[in-house]
């Protein structure tokens, strides 16, 4: 079963067990009011996971604000959070809210926490402890009541080790972690949020099943959003309204990546995904599933068993794309 929802604006798809059994955990996270750690590998959905925890919160109805702590050098990153008065340093012609203001009785997501200059962390932790901060250069206080979500890509702990990362900071932003698989680990989301994003770009365009295998044979590096990439600049490329495996325009680096791949992982995993959808196409009757593969029903079963898909054997079909 595909979940559909809106986080703000953003459409999620959910189809895999495991990103539905995320979902219950963000659902209870968001509600405790905790600070939430978001752990995973870039694109794999983490900033998504952040606006569904604000979207299931009481603090819904206010501002979701967001930073990313890698984009910016550290200067910047401090005027953004904390905001300046006039004149607080050259170029500051104007006072200026910062991002913790603006995120009052709201939630200030911090994307890519890691980078956080140790000054920074140190600044961030005693607005956390104390709800309030001064704007730089200002000489009065401010007030802001805020909900922290950070997310992560690298596990902190070698950072907090080496002290890079602040100990006390991590406890306190974390009180909550959960993690965001990477797509490999859940191929059942594949054909869901393929077929997602390539109706967003063009509602005429469908996969051939080969095509579909082709995407669920790879690894996908670069998570949902190399997917997302993928998809996109496979419609654009579309010679006809079916796309076959050779019209999947994937990138260098998964050119490259195909290449370095085990061998045993593409044999099983096309044929994990054949049997996969076969049974899908057949509704779950495996006798025709195994005809339409040209196996016995006995393989078939062995195979099923093997691979440990019974439990995707009895889920719901899902819509046939080709
Ligand atoms: N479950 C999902 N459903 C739909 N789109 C998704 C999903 N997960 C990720 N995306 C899309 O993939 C891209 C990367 O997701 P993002 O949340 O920015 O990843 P991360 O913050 O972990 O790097 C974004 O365009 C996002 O909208
Ligand atoms: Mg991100």
């Amino acid at each position: 079963m595909v979940e559909k929802h809106q986080f703000l604006g953003v459409e999620a798809i959910l189809a895999s067990p495991r990103m539905r059994d995320l979902l219950q955990q963000v659902r209870k996270a968001a509600q405790s009011g905790a600070s939430v750690l978001l752990m995973g590998e870039s694109g794999s959905g983490k900033e998504i996971i952040a606006r569904a925890i604000h979207h299931y919160s009481a603090r819904k109805l206010k501002p979701f604000v967001d930073l990313s702590c890698a984009a910016l050098p550290e200067d910047l990153v401090e005027s953004e959070l904390f905001g300046h008065e006039r004149g607080a340093f050259s170029g500051a012609y104007a006072a200026k809210p910062g991002l913790l203001e603006l995120a009052h009785n709201g939630s200030l997501f911090l994307d890519e926490i890691g980078a956080l200059d140790p000054r920074l962390q140190a600044k961030l932790l005693r607005v956390l402890d104390t709800g309030s901060f001064y704007r730089l250069g200002a000489i009065k206080k401010t007030h802001a009541n805020i909900r922290i979500i950070a997310a992560t890509n690298s596990p902190l702990h070698d950072s907090i080790h080496s002290g890079a990362f602040r100990n006390d900071l991590f406890f306190r932003i974390g009180q909550i972690t959960l993690t965001v698989p990477p797509l490999r680990d859940r191929p059942e989301d594949i054909e869901a949020l393929a077929s997602h994003f390539l109706a967003q770009q063009n509602p005429e365009l469908r996969f051939a099943s080969d095509a579909m295998m082709a995407l669920y044979a790879y690894l996908w590096p670069g998570n949902v959003r190399e997917l997302r990439n993928t998809v996109l600049r496979s419609a654009l490329m579309a010679k006809g309204p079916l796309l076959h495996a050779d019209d999947i325009v994937f990138s260098m680096r998964a050119l490259a990546s195909f290449e370095n791949q085990p061998k045993d992982f593409g044999i099983a995993g096309l044929e994990q995904a054949m049997i996969r959808r076969a049974l899908e196409d057949s509704g779950g009757h495996r006798q025709r599933a195994a005809d339409s593969l040209g196996i016995s029903r006995n393989t078939l079963a062995r195979k099923i068993r093997s691979y440990g898909l019974a439990a995707a054997v009895t889920t719901q079909p899902q819509r046939r794309l080709a």
